[in-house]
């Protein structure tokens, strides 16, 4: 794993710079998205290079990681409205080409369709990740299979607490979400993982430097060829 510090902002630039960089070698590239409060900067950062005419997402694909189940895209807790409103509606991507994972599918093979379409489009060039406290990759929470495809996931009771602040009540916060697979993620050629603040250190230390283990899922990345962490100053603390 490759790990670049700095502070918040300087490392969302430099992680900006890879779009730049790959979209200038491949305009027609397929984008793997996250949303969470992490990739803010580097989408604030995406939208102005696009402005400056510095980048162009005009023939790009985006496959988000995430979704809530039953929300639809007008739900303004939807991961669907969050993309909208914090990137596509900033940068050019046509709106057909961006994906979010159905939030009405009725099973996991269902679901997985979201692997195939993937792989028609060509794969994944550079996936985006956050990482949870306990190391979670998109929705995949610790012991998710490995060879786990986009499926649904029960969100557990303390997720959905700790997302209940967004709703009106707990009762509205949704039970389920679908998510990519840690395969459908290892399949990426490049992977970009974020992380910021000192909340984050233990279990960014875990993920480079512990065992790679399903208990912490983020820490399979070491399995892959090329990752790269950006990391702020906190975030690397323990490192
Ligand atoms: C987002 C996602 C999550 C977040 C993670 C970190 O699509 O799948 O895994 O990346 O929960 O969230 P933040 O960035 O809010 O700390």
């Amino acid at each position: 794993m490759k790990i670049i510090t700095g502070t918040r902002e300087e490392v969302s630039k430099k992680a900006a710079q890879r779009y730049v960089e790959l979209l200038a070698k491949k305009p027609e590239a397929v984008l793997g998205l996250a949303t969470g409060s992490t990739p803010l900067e580097l989408y604030a950062e995406l939208a102005r290079l696009c402005a400056a005419g510095e980048v162009s997402f005009a023939r790009a694909k985006s496959y988000n990681l995430d979704e809530y189940l039953g929300l639809d895209g007008s739900h303004d807790q939807s991961y669907r409205y969050f993309m909208d409103n914090n990137l596509f509606k900033h940068i050019d991507i046509r709106p057909e080409n961006t994906h979010v994972p159905s939030g009405f599918v009725k099973d996991d093979a269902e679901a997985a369709q979201y692997d195939a379409e993937i792989a028609a489009a060509g794969g994944v060039d550079l996936q985006l990740l956050g990482i949870g406290n306990n190391g979670h990759i998109g929705f995949n929470e610790p012991l998710t299979p490995y060879d786990s495809l986009t499926h649904i996931v029960k969100l557990t009771e303390s997720t959905r607490e700790a997302n209940k602040r967004f709703f009106k009540s707990i009762d509205e916060v949704p039970t389920h979400a679908v998510t990519m697979g840690i395969h459908t993620v290892m399949q990426a050629r490049s992977i970009i993982l974020m992380a910021f603040g000192r909340g984050k250190a233990e279990i960014i230390k875990k993920t480079v430097q512990g065992r790679p283990e399903i208990s912490v899922p983020a820490s399979l990345l070491q399995l892959h060829t090329d990752v790269t962490l950006y990391l702020d100053e906190d975030a690397a603390s323990l490192l």
